[in-house]
């Protein structure tokens, strides 16, 4: 909703937006990095890398074989055609493995060096998807679709950043619990190809209605880790001597850094936190919330200087561990099994200290780390006369750090 404020603020003539109360410059408040992906065709390799050895656990596979007409099947050959969602935690995907040539071929596009799949934001609501999809569109920002999706049942709408890469919004993404099951297929009646009406049923009352309906709840994905679980990780045996906690970074090489900059900052809603020079190339830093960065911007030019590969845009997807000797461990454990293993000048990420990347078997570099910068907000919070109930304003200013902090995960209700 836009609203009319009786003190606009003096830097800005953009209108506001009420986003549950507090007024912001856009209908939408990013939280996290919610998940992220990347396009192969070495299929069986690359889920050996991210799933055995990163730990990445299978939630559900997605087949697009069956959407394929002949003469795609044909064009792609003996290629995959299936993909993999995955997770490190309760999110149903925090990554996902999906086949290159067969997604280009199904939607007829020319080979690119876009293989990141999508890069996928946490905003607060289902209002803030729909909204925000309305914003991107009124802006002339081109958006691929909006809806629901299954498998993870998350809420979204997809713009494209200037270089064309798929950025996501979403809410309430399916959150697997002790049991392991993703949900069951015969649930994904509920899916939306199109921006939905609003309100929607709560996902308590899908379930209530699956259970009606006497779906077996425990019939979805489960993922069982084939490897032996010997190593004694702060005092837990797991089958790799460390446990990735968190996502992102994510570090792209850009045609145009100031191009990429104002879109994620002025459309997307990122802060800045810093600039590097190297080599005379400006590299640039933002944040969501209080991590240091969770996406930064390279130029182009400066990936063949750095030795990755030429095949994709993406510099790094970073991946924390979940101390500082898991970092170490992990770095023998990837090398003795093949893994190629290096480092990058440390100038080039600022806010981490002890970092290298691992190699996936088509060349994308995995950024492990442990420890990331906290950016303390700046300014004073002034005490509000909050004693008077019936003089509480309808909107109020947003705070540097108004929505900081760890947000909740999954659905609502
Ligand atoms: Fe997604």
């Amino acid at each position: 909703m836009v609203v009319q404020t009786a003190r606009p603020p003096e830097s800005s003539t953009q209108p506001r937006y009420d986003v549950g109360g507090v007024l912001l410059e856009r209908p939408f408040k990013i939280r996290r990095l919610g998940h992220f992906g990347v396009n192969v065709d070495r299929m069986e390799e690359a889920m050996h890398f991210y799933s055995d050895l990163l730990g990445f656990e299978i939630s559900d596979q997605l087949d697009v074989g069956g959407r394929l007409t002949p003469e795609q099947r044909s064009q792609i050959g003996s290629l995959p055609t299936a993909g993999y969602f995955t997770r490190h935690g309760t999110d149903h995907h925090a990554f996902v493995v999906f086949p290159r040539t067969a997604f280009q071929v199904m939607r007829g596009e020319e080979p690119s060096q876009i293989t990141i799949n999508q890069i996928t934001w946490q905003v607060g609501s289902l209002s803030e998807v729909v909204e925000g999809s309305r914003f991107f569109e009124e802006r002339g920002i081109s958006v691929s679709r909006s809806g629901r999706d299954t498998p993870g049942s998350n809420w979204h709408t997809y713009p494209f950043d200037p270089d064309g890469h798929t950025n996501e919004l979403y809410y309430g993404i399916e959150q697997v619990g002790w049991n392991g099951y993703s949900k069951p297929r015969a649930m994904y009646n509920r899916g939306f190809r199109e921006r939905p009406p609003l309100p929607q049923m709560s996902e308590f009352d899908e379930v209530q209605a699956a259970i009606a309906e006497r779906i077996d709840l425990e019939s979805g994905y489960r993922h069982v880790e084939a490897n032996p679980r010997t190593f004694d990780v702060d005092g837990i045996l797991l089958a790799r001597p460390f446990k990735i906690v968190r996502i992102g970074p994510v570090r792209l090489f850009v045609q145009d850094v100031a191009a990429a900059c104002a879109f994620y900052t002025s459309v997307m809603g990122l802060t800045e936190t810093s600039t590097v020079q190297y080599r005379g190339h400006e590299c640039v830093f933002m944040r969501v919330n209080t991590e240091h960065h969770s996406l930064a911007l390279y130029p182009v030019a400066l990936r063949k200087e750095l030795g990755l590969s030429e095949h994709t845009t993406l510099m790094s997807f970073g991946v924390q561990v979940a101390n500082y000797r898991q970092l170490r461990d992990a770095v023998g454990f990837l090398r003795d099994r093949g893994v190629e293993v290096r480092t990058l000048p440390p100038e080039l990420s600022p806010g981490i200290d002890y970092s290298f990347l691992a190699l996936d078997p088509e060349g994308h570099a995995i950024q492990l780390y442990y420890y990331m910068q906290q950016v303390p907000f700046s300014g004073s919070v002034t005490v509000a006369d909050s004693t008077r109930l019936d003089a509480w304003p309808a909107t109020v200013e947003a705070r540097q750090d108004t929505f900081g902090g760890e947000p909740y995960l999954g659905p609502w209700g």
